[in-house]
């Protein structure tokens, strides 16, 4: 006897094999490669396979890119120019880290991705939304995260701790505050629009208090 396949199982079957693709999102000096670690370590607790990793970069191409997106250029750079680069970087992660990782199961853990490309050089520099979603699509396919977990804090608070960290200030961590607010608006925004993907953290906590608010957001997450 022929048993009859339901297209529907099997799409759910390829999709409980599939991997969660998780992000963590928020402006300078929330938190995000802080806490990376302990939420590694909390969904390896909890069964999975996690590949850790970071835009803009993640390959060593994406990390050369990230080097000429960070660093400082004579005569600075056009802001298509770094719209272009923060996705050709994308492209590459994507291809080689992100797609295949999913596809074998594991659990995708980002320090950052598109919605950074939204709220930095959309709200940021000012570049329109339709033009960062038209390159989304193209670079993006149909590959979005499951779930994002943005770090909100004060734009004073955030930039006060990043100026505590030893490094030299990157080109985006020269710009001004009012830049800033434009980010953090941005993905405030976005949390707004997506609240079944997003997860807003309040980050000016203490650490401990956000990881156990991000630990109970995953212990809640049934992904
Ligand atoms: N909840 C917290 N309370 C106090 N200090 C914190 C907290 N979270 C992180 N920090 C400290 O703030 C600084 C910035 O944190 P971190 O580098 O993780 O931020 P980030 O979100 O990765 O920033 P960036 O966007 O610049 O990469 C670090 O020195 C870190 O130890
Ligand atoms: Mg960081």
């Amino acid at each position: 006897m022929c048993v009859a396949t339901n297209s529907a199982d099997v799409e759910g079957d390829a999709m409980s094999r599939r991997g969660r693709f998780i992000t963590v999102e928020g402006g300078e000096g929330a938190g995000k490669s802080t806490c990376i670690d302990s939420i590694r370590r909390h969904l390896e607790v909890a069964g999975r396979r996690v590949v850790v990793t970071r835009e803009p970069g993640g390959t060593p191409l994406a990390e050369e890119i990230r080097g000429l997106l960070l660093g400082q250029h004579d005569g600075g750079m056009a802001n298509d120019t770094e719209l272009l680069l923060v996705f050709a970087a994308r492209a590459d992660h994507i291809a080689r880290v992100i797609r295949p990782a999913l596809e074998r199961g594991d659990w995708v853990l980002s320090d950052r991705f598109t919605d950074a490309t939204y709220a930095y050089q959309g709200g940021g520099r000012g570049l329109g939304d339709e033009r960062i979603a038209l390159l989304e699509n193209f670079v993006q396919g149909d590959l979005r995260p499951d779930l994002t977990l943005l770090l909100d804090l004060p734009v004073t608070i955030g930039l006060a701790r990043a100026a505590g960290r030893e490094a030299a200030p990157d080109r985006f961590e020269r710009e001004a505050a009012a830049f800033f607010e434009r980010v953090r608006a941005a993905y405030r925004e976005r949390a707004a629009r997506e609240p079944e993907r997003f997860r807003i953290i309040d980050a000016s906590q203490p650490l401990d208090q956000v990881m156990a608010r991000i630990g109970e957001v995953l212990d809640a997450y049934d992904g």
